[in-house]
């Protein structure tokens, strides 16, 4: 049975829009609430039970408004909380964004960075990852303690974000083919990692999520039928229009 209840896309701020932007072009028809938890973001440097304890109540607040599937648009979020929503909730379709190391080490002689946040980078999930793709190959990981929260502050490709790229970059200047961007939020600064590193290539999972979120959705013949663009709501638990506002630059980037 087709349906026109929303899709919801959950990130600790504006990070998730990110994902909205290839699910809106995947599935444009589609009806889109996006909530942000600005007020408590950035999450990647908080503990895993707070992390869990807020993304928890978010999920739950995004169900009460009848979601037909929630995206966990968020690498943080999704190692620390994914397998217990999915306990909790049963049957409502929870779809799940980690870092794309499959892929990147996929390529011969692959020298792969992975930027996320120390949250996502410490938890067992990311080490099961490792474990299950990347034993055999070269992999620097890289916690980004304030790239989040700057992206959050509304700086994209500017000389604030660049000054710390640039720091936190220069070990890798000339020693990575390929940089994984495990953190939603990376994608609005990909330009001036590119502008430090060179000639990486570029990996993030958010194509690959809003092709999930298609095929769960046709599995369980939960797509939307209309014909017409769908509609989409920003929601936070921060300052409205602030965050709205940035969210629909970002969507344009
Ligand atoms: N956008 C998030 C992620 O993908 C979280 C960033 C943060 O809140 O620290 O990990």
């Amino acid at each position: 049975m087709a349906s026109n209840r929303p899709i919801a896309v959950f990130d600790s701020g504006v990070g998730g829009i990110s994902i909205l932007r290839k699910l809106t072009e995947l599935l444009p028809n589609e009806n889109y609430i996006y909530f942000g938890d600005s007020k408590n973001a950035p999450y990647g440097s908080r503990s895993h039970d707070d992390i869990r304890r807020l993304t928890f109540e978010s999920v739950d607040k995004l169900v009460s408004l009848s979601a037909k599937a929630v995206v966990i648009a968020c690498n943080t979020a999704t190692s620390v909380a994914i397998d217990g929503l999915r306990e909790h909730y049963g049957d409502l379709p929870i779809i799940g964004v980690e870092p794309a190391i499959k892929p990147a080490v996929s390529q011969s002689g692959a020298r792969v960075l992975v930027m996320a946040t120390p949250a996502t980078l410490s938890e067992e999930r990311f080490a099961a990852l490792m474990e299950r793709y990347a034993q055999n190959s070269t992999v620097h990981l890289l916690p980004c303690h304030r790239l989040a929260h700057l992206i959050e502050q509304g700086h994209t490709d500017d000389d604030v974000v660049r000054s710390y790229l640039g720091e936190i970059l220069a070990p890798y200047v000339g020693n990575v083919s390929s940089v994984v961007l495990g953190c939603t939020h990376y994608p609005f600064v990909q330009k001036s990692i590119k502008a430090i590193l060179g000639d990486v290539e570029i990996f993030d999972g958010a194509s690959g999520t809003a092709r999930e979120v298609k095929r769960r959705l046709a599995c369980l013949s939960l797509l939307n039928d209309s014909s017409t663009r769908g509609t989409l709501d920003i929601l936070t638990s921060g300052d409205a229009e602030q965050f709205e506002e940035l969210c629909r630059r970002l969507l344009e980037l």
